[in-house]
Parts: C-alpha cells; sequence; structure tokens
C-alpha cells in the first residue's frame, strides 16, 4: 500500500472527492487529513469516511516541522496532498518528501499564483482583468508558493456575466474530475521509480 495525507485549511470539499475516489484502491490509501485549524470542516469529513484527523497548527508548520514529520511517518505516510492547505510548505517537510508533494491551484499557473493568490482572490483577479479563461492547475511543491513544476492543466470559459461564485463553481467541477487521477498518476510514478 502506497498511503497519502491530504492537507487542508477549510471547507474540504475537495478533500471529500479525492477520499472517495480512493475508498476502494487497490493500493493507494487515503491514511490521514491534516489541518492546520483547529475547526475546519475538513475534519469532519475525514471522520466520516473514518480517516483518521490531526490537528497540527500553523505555528508548528513554521517553528517546529520535525512534530508535523513525526505525525506523518506515526501514519506511514509516502505521499502529500495539498487540497486548498493556506500555509507554506516548510522545508523540512519538503526535503523529507522530495517530488511526493502535489499542489492544485484553481487558476492557470504561471498567471494568477504567488503569495496572496487563493481562494476567491485568485477569481476575483480573474474577473477584474476581463480574462477569457481560467481552469486549474497541479504541480509538484517547492520551497515557494504555486511554483513547483505543472503536472497538467485543464482550461474553462470565463464570460462577461461570471461572478466570483460562478467561476469557482466551474473550478471546482474541474478539480473534482482531475485531481483524483492525477494524483493516482503521480503515485503510480513513484511506486515504479522509487
Ligand atoms: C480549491 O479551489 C483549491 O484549488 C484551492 O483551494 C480550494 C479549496 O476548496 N487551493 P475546497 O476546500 O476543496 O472546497
Amino acid at each position: 500500500m502506497t498511503n497519502f495525507a491530504i492537507f487542508a485549511s477549510g471547507n474540504g470539499s475537495n478533500a471529500e472527492n479525492i477520499i472517495q475516489y480512493f475508498k476502494d484502491h487497490k493500493f493507494i490509501r487515503c491514511a490521514l487529513v491534516v489541518s492546520n485549524k483547529k475547526n475546519a470542516h475538513v475534519l469532519e469529513r475525514a471522520k466520516k469516511h473514518d480517516i483518521p484527523a490531526a490537528y497540527i497548527p500553523t505555528h508548528i508548520f513554521r517553528e517546529n516541522p520535525e512534530e508535523a514529520i513525526n505525525t506523518l511517518e506515526k501514519h506511514n505516510i509516502d505521499f502529500i496532498v495539498l487540497a486548498g492547505f493556506m500555509v507554506l510548505v516548510p522545508s523540512a517537510i519538503i526535503q523529507r518528501y522530495p517530488n511526493k508533494i502535489i499542489n492544485i491551484h484553481p487558476a492557470l499557473l504561471p498567471d494568477y499564483g504567488g503569495k496572496g493568490m487563493y481562494g476567491d482572490n485568485v477569481h476575483q483577479a480573474i474577473i477584474q482583468a476581463n480574462e477569457k479563461q481560467s481552469g486549474i492547475s497541479i504541480h509538484y511543491v517547492n520551497e515557494k508558493y504555486d511554483d513547483g513544476q505543472v503536472i497538467f492543466q485543464a482550461a474553462c470559459p470565463v464570460s462577461k456575466d461570471d461572478t466570483v461564485e460562478s467561476l469557482k463553481e466551474k473550478v471546482h467541477q474541474l478539480e473534482y474530475e482531475h485531481y483524483p487521477p492525477i494524483i493516482e498518476q503521480a503515485i503510480e510514478e513513484t511506486r515504479s521509480f522509487g
């Protein structure tokens, strides 16, 4: 079995979609959900599906990442999936999981990425700039926000009538469709190449 952890800070609709996709998978298991927010809805979603859930406060990630790594090792985590995780992943974790951490960003990187470009801010900026399209980017995680190698992108049209809410909905649909199989593919690659 390859065990992965999902890191999320908020609602966790992607997290739940991923949990469902891997529920009966033969060799890949969602073994842990981690949140830096004690009351994040994602922790409830994990419990509903009998997935272990851990609250690791932001200051632990920033000041004592070894403690976070201990939790991951206790659960035999081999791979990390970020889904709406609002903390910069510390380099100690990146070094412990080289090319084994991926993130999804709700826009077509390298545009509309980087510090401050998260959640509704991204959709707002795209609408304000009258962009004709947006989409999703799935990428490996390095020490900078939204900067690692892009693995996959999918686009959707942005119309004049789109609002932050309607664009967010379109982007979420792309996320639900594409993130689980790309996670599967990325994990399969680590299984073949070590
Ligand atoms: C998603 O749009 C994801 O791309 C971004 O944060 C959002 C999380 O949404 N990084 P949810 O919590 O999965 O509903």
